[in-house]
């Protein structure tokens, strides 16, 4: 990091001691953060988002060994993923110890921890030498943020500072997983997907097999763009986008590698983790066109795409977009 980083971490862990909020990147997406031990801190976070005071937020630590620190039982099981996965995007849901407020996680004896790789968040933790709560930087229910800018689109003048640590390179949040038992439980999945949890950890909890996860605490409309949105495969999504035409209405296309011929669109890599790095951006650029509709080639259904199925599925529910396909 350069002399500019360095002071504005510092300015950014000034700003956190005295209860203010600060836009801070991750690897996954950009937090709003502030102190999670002083309760005004937390009450603006909730404010500012717009969010519900029972949902709970994530608490970010600097890495393993702060686990005792805030959980009140560590777990065999939690303390294998810490060391595998942390730094990096993994959540762990822990018995909340008395150090974090039940303001923090909505009045739940669960609590939420990671510890970010980014490299401007482990400045900022080892800075502001405390937890930082942060849920991802967006008003509720709308598209996480991967930049600065986005951030800065989110909340205007009502949020001081937020730091710029580029693009971030992962792209999707992180993966939940309740360490609280002996078998982990996906509650929300991510780039770290079951087989590389199942690597370490080995076998999901019982009640998850089959594995169909289940995020805890969040709204089926999470993730959505103003724009309706449909996920289609490729041969229903040309019918669908020509007849919207045929209708005057203008669809606008998210595509895996190439756009279909006249019609207009983002194309993304065919490869899951380009995918996901880019697929935020790319939701907000597309809304941002103020089109009739969104239409999503579906992903193909291997675990490695797990998690941006469910990310595409969140922003496409509860709307309808009419299309007669065969
Ligand atoms: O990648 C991420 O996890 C990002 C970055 C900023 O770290 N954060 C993030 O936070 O996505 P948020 O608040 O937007 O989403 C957190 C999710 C919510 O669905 C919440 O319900 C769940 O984590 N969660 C938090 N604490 C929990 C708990 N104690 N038990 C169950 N679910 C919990
Ligand atoms: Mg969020």
């Amino acid at each position: 990091m350069d002399t500019a980083q360095h002071r504005a971490i510092a300015e950014a862990a000034a700003a956190l001691r005295r209860g203010e909020l600060v836009g801070m990147p991750t690897e996954t997406v950009y937090g709003l953060a502030g102190d999670a031990t002083n309760p005004g801190a937390v009450q603006k976070i909730f404010a500012l988002k717009g969010r519900p005071a029972d949902h709970p937020l994530i608490v970010h630590v600097s890495g393993a060994n702060m686990l005792p620190r805030y959980a009140a039982r560590v777990t065999p099981l939690a303390e294998k993923l810490a060391e595998a996965f942390w730094p990096g995007p993994l959540t762990l849901i822990v018995e909340r110890g008395a150090a974090i407020s039940e303001q923090v996680t909505g009045g739940q004896a669960s609590l939420g921890l990671r510890a970010p790789a980014h490299p401007m968040a482990q400045a900022l933790l080892a800075a502001f030498d405390g937890p930082l709560a942060a849920p991802s930087a967006n008003r509720f229910g709308r598209v996480s943020p991967t930049t600065a800018a986005h951030v800065r689109a989110e909340f205007g003048s009502a949020l001081g500072l937020i730091l710029d640590g580029g693009p971030s390179s992962i792209g999707i949040e992180s993966t939940i997983v309740d360490a609280r038992g002996t078998a982990p439980r996906i509650l929300r999945p991510g780039m770290i997907d079951a087989a590389h949890i199942v690597a370490v950890a080995g076998a999901l909890a019982d009640s998850q097999r089959a594995f169909s996860p289940r995020v805890s605490g969040a709204l089926a409309s999470h993730y959505a763009p103003d724009t309706p949105l449909a996920v289609l495969d490729r041969a229903a999504l040309t019918i669908c986008a020509k007849q919207l035409l045929e209708r005057q209405l203008i669809p606008r296309l998210l595509m895996r590698e190439h756009l279909p011929e006249g019609l207009c669109g983002i194309a993304l890599p065919d490869s899951p983790s380009l995918y996901a790095q880019q697929l935020y951006a790319a939701l907000r650029a597309l809304d941002a066109l103020g089109a009739d509709a969104l239409l999503v080639e579906a992903p193909p259904d291997s675990l490695p795409w797990r998690a941006i199925h469910d990310r595409l599925r969140r922003a496409a529910s509860g709307v309808g977009i009419a299309c007669y396909t065969p």
